[in-house]
């Protein structure tokens, strides 16, 4: 596995960024992380009650709208691996004391929560510092803590398609966004990393594909003009494995284990009839 991508690699880079990271992260995106964050939770449609993970956590920075629609009935259990984000997370817990909420430092690959044991598992901006070879056991793994009909909505930060957006989104993200780390007092050469791990990432296309090999039935999305790509994927309520289905599933499972994402730009890839959640 290449280097950038090991878990002490990771926890030293979000450590050393967990000072800086909201707020380097809100203004360099012009807010726009915001409202990504609003609009991929949107799309996991939380209930009042619901039990919710938030994966790859960082400090907490979902957690204003998870909370609202969740309420005080709601459970949220909270988990990251590097102790500087998630100190982070515990600093903000404080604001949410009618709420319960869990951090719990930890492996996205290998949480430790039980089997079945939530109704929606959230991932912000955690997929691109994912190794590719890695996406497989994260599918599992989120299909393992799921009840069946539970949803899993992820978001990660894209190489938009058209081609006047996806040169200037790059050089923004990998120029520009690094000085404005360090005029925000963070470490240039970390920000930079951001837009290295976003070069590779390429989409959640492959994660998508992995998803629906696991059992998931899943929808790919594209948030302002694939700057960010989503997967929403639900847990069928009988268990059965999908990537085996025939008709509809197969090949569109087909084209985005090919990488065949062009539709994406332009909003959903495909849908795939769900069950109602309960
Ligand atoms: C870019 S930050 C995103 C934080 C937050 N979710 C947000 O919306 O801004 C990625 C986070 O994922 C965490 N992370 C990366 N790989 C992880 C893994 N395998 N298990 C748990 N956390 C992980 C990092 O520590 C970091 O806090």
């Amino acid at each position: 596995m290449d280097k950038i991508y090991s878990f002490e690699f990771l926890t030293t880079l979000f450590n050393e960024m967990a000072g800086s990271y909201d707020r380097v992260n809100y203004l360099t995106s012009f807010g726009f992380s915001h409202r990504f964050r609003r609009q991929f939770i949107d799309r996991a449609e939380l209930h009042t009650g619901h039990a919710v993970c938030d994966l790859m956590c960082g400090r907490g920075e979902s957690w204003q709208f998870i909370l609202k629609r969740i309420g005080p009935q709601g459970q949220l259990v909270a988990l990251d691996l590097s102790p500087g984000m998630f100190d982070g997370a515990r600093q903000r817990l404080t604001r949410y004391g009618q709420h319960a909420v869990s951090v719990v430092e930890g492996n996205a690959l290998a949480t430790g929560l039980p089997a079945a044991s939530m109704d929606r598992v959230l991932v912000a901006f955690g997929l691109k510092t994912l190794a590719p070879e890695l996406r497989s056991a994260l599918a599992s793994e989120l299909y393992r803590i799921l009840r069946p009909g539970g949803v899993v909505s992820a978001i990660e930060m894209s190489e938009p398609r058209a081609w006047m957006l996806r040169p200037l989104f790059m050089w923004y993200l990998k120029q520009v966004v690094p000085i404005l780390g360090a005029l925000l007092l963070g470490n240039p050469a970390n920000y930079r990393m951001l837009g290295i791990y976003t070069e590779r990432f390429q989409g959640c296309g492959p994660v998508a594909g992995e998803m629906i090999q696991a059992g998931f039935e899943a929808q790919l999305v594209s948030y302002f003009h694939g700057c960010a790509t989503g997967v929403v994927a639900r847990k069928p309520l009988e268990n059965r494995d999908c990537s085996k289905d025939t008709g509809f599933i197969q090949p569109v499972h087909d084209a985005v284990m090919r990488g065949v994402v062009d539709g994406l730009h332009v909003g959903l890839l495909a849908t795939y009839p769900a069950p109602s959640v309960h």
